[in-house]
């Protein structure tokens, strides 16, 4: 499909500019910067090219970069933020460390049209850098200036190249989607191709050369939509090919195997189900760091998966992995690593199956959309994302089966108030947490030692970034009393009010 090309120099937000892009209706691909061949490029014949943020500096050595090639494709190139400088070296500019300006900055806009149409003269935009254009190059004619006198927008005098030293891709740019709109379509005058269906059929017909060579593909759901859709998807185009596992770790929500097997055989999904609770809790015993957890859960699902198949061989093997884990997990060159989600990077290395993960460019509100089309039960659509080491990330410190109990209690009523007060699609995700730290009660006469849960819900589009949810107080109130009249040993209640960054939605 044409569309616009990212080239991402591993920024944290690059994906979010294919996002946006895609949210205009038109499609969007990642490319990493040491893909960019002019060869590879000429083959996706894109309408237009972005080159995104990244870490780096552009005067370091062996800084990320691209061919001079790029300024003769005769399509319209957008750079954001490092993007943005690496246009100006390229073209013989000047860029050096600066004072860095970060968060919300007011811009001067020069020219109000171009990417500029639709703004005004003054805006607020998000800037996140510690370099800046000291000398513009001859060519680039400046469009924006930040409060600060720095460069924050420059166009080629001649063809259709721009710059801004900004981030149209996120929120806090309040227009940069017009910004981005501009781009994308007045000026690249790309096609509105992407749609649900069009997803769809790309999907499939990767996903058909993809699985052309598997023997034996082998697929483990969760239950979770994005092991679903990605098990329902590789039936559609490998039929009995494919085997599916269902495992128990032990450390699933409240009911959450009875629901899970129920939902899959209504979608004529018949999984292995292997019930490995008390192999992943012993593995678990005495283990305290996050890390040690997902590489022990990754690497225990795979010999359970081994040991259930019973001899039967695999050569290719099923993930139901999105976009954001596999920039979090660092698979991207130049992104820094910041968990090993256990369906990525935990993978143990004598594996040698072929991994396929038909989802693996999508955000999890397209998944929903593509579950929805394929008439995947609503209640599934809608559920909550869950991490695939299960409670294990929600239980700080050692993992025992009295924290286990409590978080999964606790949860499931967090859960349960916000269905009851209609809230439980208006977030993200919405859970309890519980560590090893204490806090003095009195439960009945007695003085009780019990713990701290602390409840956390979200909100965010694709889990890269999230807010917490402004919870009503009487229905923080619904939960905490639910939860310390439930649950004996629990003595406090805590909600947590910390955004991502600088936290994680996950403790652990
Ligand atoms: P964090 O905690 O990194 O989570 O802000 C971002 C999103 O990813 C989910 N998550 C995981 N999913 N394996 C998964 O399959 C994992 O190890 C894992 N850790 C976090 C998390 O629930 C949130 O939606």
């Amino acid at each position: 499909m044409r569309g616009v090309i990212v080239i991402n120099f591993g920024g944290q937000y690059a994906h979010l500019i294919a996002r946006r892009i895609r949210d205009l209706g038109i499609y969007a691909e990642i490319l990493p910067y040491i893909m960019a061949e002019k060869e590879q490029i000429e083959k996706l014949n894109p309408t237009a090219i972005i080159l995104s943020g990244g870490p780096s500096s552009v005067y370091e050595p062996g800084a990320p970069s691209v061919g001079d090639w790029i300024f003769d494709l005769d399509i319209p190139i957008l750079g954001i933020c490092y993007g943005f400088q690496l246009i100006a070296k390229k073209l013989g500019g000047h860029i050096v460390k600066s004072r860095g300006e970060y968060g919300p900055t007011k811009v001067k806009i020069l020219e109000k049209k171009g990417i500029f149409d639709g703004w005004d003269e003054e805006e607020i935009v998000w800037m996140s850098h510690s370099d800046h254009i000291s000398k513009v190059p001859q060519e680039l004619s400046v469009t924006a200036l930040s409060e600060n006198g720095y460069v924050a927008a420059f166009r080629h005098r001649k063809k259709e190249i721009y710059g801004v030293q900004f981030h149209p891709e996120v929120k806090h740019t309040p227009k940069g989607q017009i910004l981005l709109k501009n781009f994308a379509l007045s000026i690249s005058k790309s096609e509105r191709n992407w749609s649900t269906e069009a997803i769809l059929s790309t999907i499939l017909e990767e996903l058909r050369r993809e699985v052309k060579d598997c023997k034996s593909i082998l697929s483990a759901v969760s239950g979770g939509i994005d092991s679903t859709v990605a098990t329902v998807l590789v039936n559609k185009v490998a039929g009995d090919r494919l085997t599916s596992i269902f495992v128990n770790h032990g450390l699933l929500r409240k009911n959450e195997p009875e629901e899970v097997l129920k939902t899959l055989k209504e979608m004529s999904i018949n999984p292995i189900y292997v019930d490995a609770s008390d192999k992943f809790l012993s593995s678990l015993r005495g283990v305290t760091s996050c890390e040690e957890k997902r590489k022990i859960i990754g690497e225990l699902f795979i010999k359970v998966f081994i040991e259930a198949l019973e001899g039967k061989e695999f050569d290719c093997f099923v993930q139901g992995t999105l976009y954001p884990d596999i920039i979090e997990s660092g698979r991207e060159p130049g992104a820094d690593r910041i968990k090993s989600h256990h369906n990525v990077a935990g993978l143990p290395e004598w594996l040698e199956a072929k991994v396929i993960e038909p989802l693996k460019f999508l955000y999890k509100d397209e998944v929903r959309r593509i579950a929805a089309e394929l008439g995947l039960p609503k209640k599934l659509v809608e559920r909550h994302p869950f991490p695939g080491p299960g409670l294990a990330v929600r239980v700080i410190g050692e993992v025992t089966e009295e924290k286990l109990r409590i978080v999964r209690e606790a949860s499931s009523i967090v859960e349960e108030v916000l269905r009851e007060e209609g809230l439980y699609n208006e977030v993200w995700q919405a859970f309890a947490v519980v560590g090893d730290d204490k806090w003095v009660g009195v439960k009945g006469d007695a003085r009780v030692d019990g713990y701290i849960v602390t409840v956390r819900i979200v909100e965010s589009e694709d889990a890269m970034t999230a807010g917490w949810y402004r919870i009503p107080y009487h229905v923080l109130e619904k939960i905490s009393k639910r939860i310390t009249s439930i649950i004996p040993e629990v003595t406090m209640v805590t909600y947590s009010i910390t955004t991502k960054p600088p936290s994680t939605i996950e403790p652990c």
